[in-house]
């Protein structure tokens, strides 16, 4: 389905992982297939119905009347019909059978709540392609590629389920979401007060915009990770940049990182040598945001703290280069090569590139510019600030479109998110994207939750023998809240949010 894209593509995306590489992590999950399979080996299978539902391609304007079928699967076997909760996932940049497998915490308190559950797909991903295989062809295509579009979606959807579905007509909605789908649950609840009563919001950065944060927390977060799960761990990595830099200066230099690190496809030129790095950083970035305290299968499968197992090869930031990058190859062999199944390394995937991949840069070349910088001292990364025009020029050469930094501070509030009600906003310290999150409290119904032993949205995995006590009761406070949510709009059923009618 890519096949629309200029064949120069791959590159200039080279070119934009190298200032924007963080991204493909975020929107990773689009690129596993598997299910999650927990510690103890147990398939976790679930059981849904999948649905059409016919949307507009542009709720904002008149001149496109045209519509689409926007993908959406639905469990209501623990449902009490008359009235019981809707747990409605709103879908991020991927798949959404992937985010229905790996959101074991709505199947987990599906029976408890009385809910359905419902995982709706996020336009322009998956199978909701709002002009088919020409979605992505150029920037007209592209250009109801939004978080506002897909919010109405959202909206609009479960304004129409409520209208059909026999026995929800006054079932109260909450909203739920992980990574970009917490920020839109977030933002669902913010805009559409009176569709959703309550809003679910894990590992969201709302505030990873403009101005909001520092753009060094995420890679200092990064660091962190590393620095405290083995001694030398984050040195080393610190040290192997100018080491690669060295070898990579000369051809027979080229040719010994190539057959060291088994490269599928040989370092030619000292340019190769950039990408070599970029791809090096996005795997600790992928790393820290997976640091599950169990086998997991998120982005890749893993071993149960992998960062401590990469950590094991990465002890001595003093050794000669060519020792200390052999002990980088092993480390990032923990990420590529846990189930022995991989030929060679491939520096142009870290998380694969697939169409989903292309949607998220999309959206980061529009509305959701998220800027990242690194200083090469308080993070184990090179120097690296933030550049807009550069960015703003790469997303002009790969879409033929230029962000706007200030649109998401604009259209969804910033730091001033005061006058909102009912949104837990849960954030792992682990997380480098806890570094954008709201993780303090805004209100009394606007609550952050932190688990510090949490990487990225553990706590709407499925329960697990081996989380921290700091997640289950995480866990425990999110029934707490939307419980509250459900009694609360059960209690004036036809005006569900304390409103005056
Ligand atoms: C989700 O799980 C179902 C089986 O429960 C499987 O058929 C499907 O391929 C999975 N989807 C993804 C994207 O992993
Ligand atoms: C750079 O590499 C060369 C040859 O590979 C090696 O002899 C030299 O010690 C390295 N420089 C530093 C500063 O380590
Ligand atoms: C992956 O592991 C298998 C089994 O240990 C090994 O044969 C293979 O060479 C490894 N691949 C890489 C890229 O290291
Ligand atoms: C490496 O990954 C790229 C991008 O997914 C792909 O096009 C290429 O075929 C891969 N190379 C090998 C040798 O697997
Ligand atoms: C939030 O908005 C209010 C007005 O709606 C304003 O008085 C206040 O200064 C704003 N606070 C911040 C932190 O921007
Ligand atoms: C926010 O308030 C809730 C309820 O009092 C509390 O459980 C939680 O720990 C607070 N969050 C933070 C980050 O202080």
């Amino acid at each position: 389905m890519a096949a629309g894209f200029r064949p120069d593509s791959v590159v200039i995306c080279v070119a934009l992982l190298r200032c924007f590489h963080v991204l493909s992590a975020f929107n990773s999950p689009n690129l596993a297939r598997q299910v999650a399979v927990s510690s103890n080996a147990v398939v976790n299978t679930v059981n849904y119905n999948t649905y059409y539902f016919k949307q507009k391609i542009d709720h904002f304007g008149f001149a496109e009347d045209a519509t689409f079928k926007q993908r959406y699967l639905v469990a209501d076997q623990h449902w009490h019909k008359d009235g019981g909760p809707i747990l409605f996932y709103t879908g991020n940049e991927g798949d959404i059978t992937w985010f229905c497998n790996n959101t074991g915490f709505m199947w987990d308190v599906a029976e408890e709540l009385g809910a359905m559950l419902v995982f709706a797909e996020h336009r322009y991903y998956g199978e909701s392609l709002p002009f088919g295989d020409k979605s992505y062809s150029d920037a007209k295509h592209l250009n109801f590629l939004s978080s506002e579009q897909a919010l109405a979606d959202f909206a609009v959807l479960i304004e129409g389920l409520k209208r059909t579905v026999p026995g929800a007509q006054h079932s109260p909605v909450i909203a739920i979401g992980g990574s970009y789908g917490g920020m839109l649950a977030a933002w669902l609840r913010m805009k559409y007060p009176h569709v959703v009563v309550g809003a679910l919001a894990s590992s969201a950065p709302i505030w990873q915009f403009t101005d909001l944060v520092p753009c060094g927390d995420f890679y200092k977060i990064v660091t962190q990770d590393f620095s405290m799960s083995g001694m030398g761990c984050s040195e080393s990595i610190s040290k192997s940049w100018k080491a690669i830099d060295n070898i990579s200066s000369t051809d027979d230099g080229l040719q010994w990182l190539s057959s060291a690190f088994k490269l599928c496809s040989p370092l030619r030129k000292k340019e190769d040598a950039v990408a070599f790095k970029a791809w090096l950083q996005e795997t600790w970035v992928n790393l820290a945001m997976v640091d599950y305290p169990y086998e997991a299968n998120f982005l890749q499968p893993l071993p149960a703290w992998p960062i401590k197992v990469v950590c094991q090869f990465l002890k001595n930031p003093y050794r000669p280069e060519k020792d200390l990058l052999n002990g980088i190859f092993l480390a990032v062999n923990v990420y590529y090569n846990h189930t022995g199944n991989a030929p060679c390394l491939n520096i142009s995937q870290t998380a694969t590139g697939n169409l989903g991949y292309i949607g998220w840069y999309y959206q980061a070349c529009t509305e959701m510019v998220m800027p990242m910088c690194t200083d090469g001292s308080s993070d184990m990364f090179e120097l690296q600030s933030w550049d807009f025009k550069a960015f703003s020029d790469e997303c002009y050469s790969l879409f033929g479109v230029r962000p706007r930094a200030d649109w998401a501070t604009t259209v969804y509030g910033g730091k001033n998110i005061s006058s909102h009600s009912n949104i837990v906003f849960s954030n792992g310290g682990l997380d480098p994207w806890s570094g954008g999150g709201v993780t303090r409290n805004i209100s009394k119904s606007v609550v952050a939750i932190m688990i510090p032993e949490g990487a990225h949205h553990l706590d709407l995995r499925y329960n697990n023998a081996y989380d921290p006590k700091s997640v289950l009761q995480a866990r425990a406070l999110e029934v707490k809240y939307m419980t509250e949510w459900i009694k609360e709009a059960s209690e004036n059923p036809k005006c569900p949010h304390n409103q005056v009618c």
